[in-house]
């Protein structure tokens, strides 16, 4: 296995677009990386350049050490999972997963060995002579993942391997790949658009938007620490609960938004946010540091219940302050009937806060 390092690593097409503006990060030996963000932010095209299935623009790659920029996909020793299976419809499941290793000329007997191997390993033993068509689309997935896995390279490259799965069976193979991947203890990139998939598979996640990374670091700290906007807003769901306003100190601090003044009492990043008194920021509640207000000390805010969401073990509050929607999360209990108006309380050691012109965390 092997460390992956860009650095600088730059992606302009042919016809202008800058799809990858500048990607510097380290992926450790062993490392189940995610790369996470939304459609057409460039992740698909950072990966084909760490495969070499698409030339450098600019920056450097390296893969154990060396530099690979000019090297050819085939010596890259890099295999590469992709986002629609791509299996030939005319080979056998069998033929699928080891046409990797007849391409490289091995001995018959050692790429039957190869293939039992790893179709035991993903449970395909007993569909091994069955065309692709014949499949169910876990099965695909599966026979795509194992392809990769007979080559046994020094590192695996994902690119939403799971997006054609209905929900269940994506769960069932997410599973799957992290079982693997400590199994194998294999260097592993793994590309996706689903936040719940980057939080639930990641050692540590890059979050991309735009051809820019926006933050990396492990799922808890990009949950608890967002370092912009961006980051606040896509990872999380319910999403994070975001309002513009002035900060004001009287007695306890307060937020001026277009809908009212909210009660902040005493936030954590209290002594630094001296500095953004009487500035526009914007201030980042969790669903689950909103909660209704019951017993002493004043409410944060008053918000018109609109309609209540029971997910089973917990109900999701959609509220309406002022023209400002927010989600509120809590254990499904006696709660106020939708139409009515609610007293909420904030989670004041648990708030974020941005800047409202740059979008970056202030305060912490
Ligand atoms: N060959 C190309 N020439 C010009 N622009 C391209 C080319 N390939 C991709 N792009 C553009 O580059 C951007 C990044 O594309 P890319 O496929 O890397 O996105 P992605 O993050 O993988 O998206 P998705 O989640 O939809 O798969 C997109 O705006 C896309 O339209
Ligand atoms: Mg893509």
């Amino acid at each position: 296995m092997a460390t992956v390092r860009l650095d600088h690593l730059r992606k302009v097409y042919p016809n202008g677009h800058v799809a990858v503006a500048e990607a510097s990060f380290e992926i450790a030996d062993g490392e189940l990386l995610v790369l996470v963000g939304p459609s057409g932010c460039g992740k698909t095209t950072l990966l084909r350049m760490i495969a070499g299935l698409e030339s450098i623009s600019g920056g450097t790659l390296s893969i154990g050490g060396r530099v690979v920029n000019a090297v050819a996909p085939k010596d890259r020793d890099i295999a590469m999972v992709f986002q629609n299976y791509a299996l030939y419809p005319h080979m056998s499941v069998a033929e699928n997963l080891g046409f990797g290793l007849r391409l490289r000329g091995e001995p018959k007997a050692a790429i039957e060995r190869r293939v039992q191997e790893v179709a035991k390993m993903l449970e395909l033993e007993h569909r091994l002579a069955a065309l692709p068509a014949a499949l169910s689309g876990g099965q695909r997935q599966r026979v795509a993942l194992g392809r990769a896995l007979v080559r046994d390279p020094k590192v695996f490259l994902l690119d939403e391997p799971l997006s054609n799965l209905d929900a269940k069976l994506r769960l069932t193979m997410r599973v799957e790949i992290a079982r693997i991947h400590q199994r194998l203890g294999a260097t592993m990139v793994y590309v996706t658009h689903d936040q719940i998939e980057a939080m639930t598979l990641g050692q540590r996640i890059v979050v991309f938007n735009g051809g820019v990374i926006q933050q990396i670091d492990t799922p808890m700290k990009l949950y608890e620490r967002p370092a912009n906007l961006f980051v606040a807003g896509f990872l999380g769901s319910p999403a994070m609960n975001l309002l513009r306003g002035t900060l004001h100190r009287e007695g306890g601090w307060r937020l001026a938004t277009s809908a009212g003044v909210l009660g902040l009492g005493e936030p954590a990043q209290a002594a630094a946010l001296e500095a953004w008194l009487d500035r526009e920021v914007v201030l980042g509640v969790r669903p689950e540091d909103l909660a209704l207000h019951a017993g002493d000390g004043p409410a944060a805010l008053a918000a018109h219940l609109e309609v209540l969401e029971p997910v089973g073990n917990e109900v999701f509050l959609n509220l309406r302050y002022g023209a400002q929607p927010l989600v509120a999360r809590m254990p499904p209990r006696a709660l106020p009937a939708p139409g009515s108006t609610v007293a909420l309380v904030l989670a004041v050691d648990r708030l974020h806060f941005f800047d409202a012109q740059e979008g970056v965390r202030i305060g912490d």
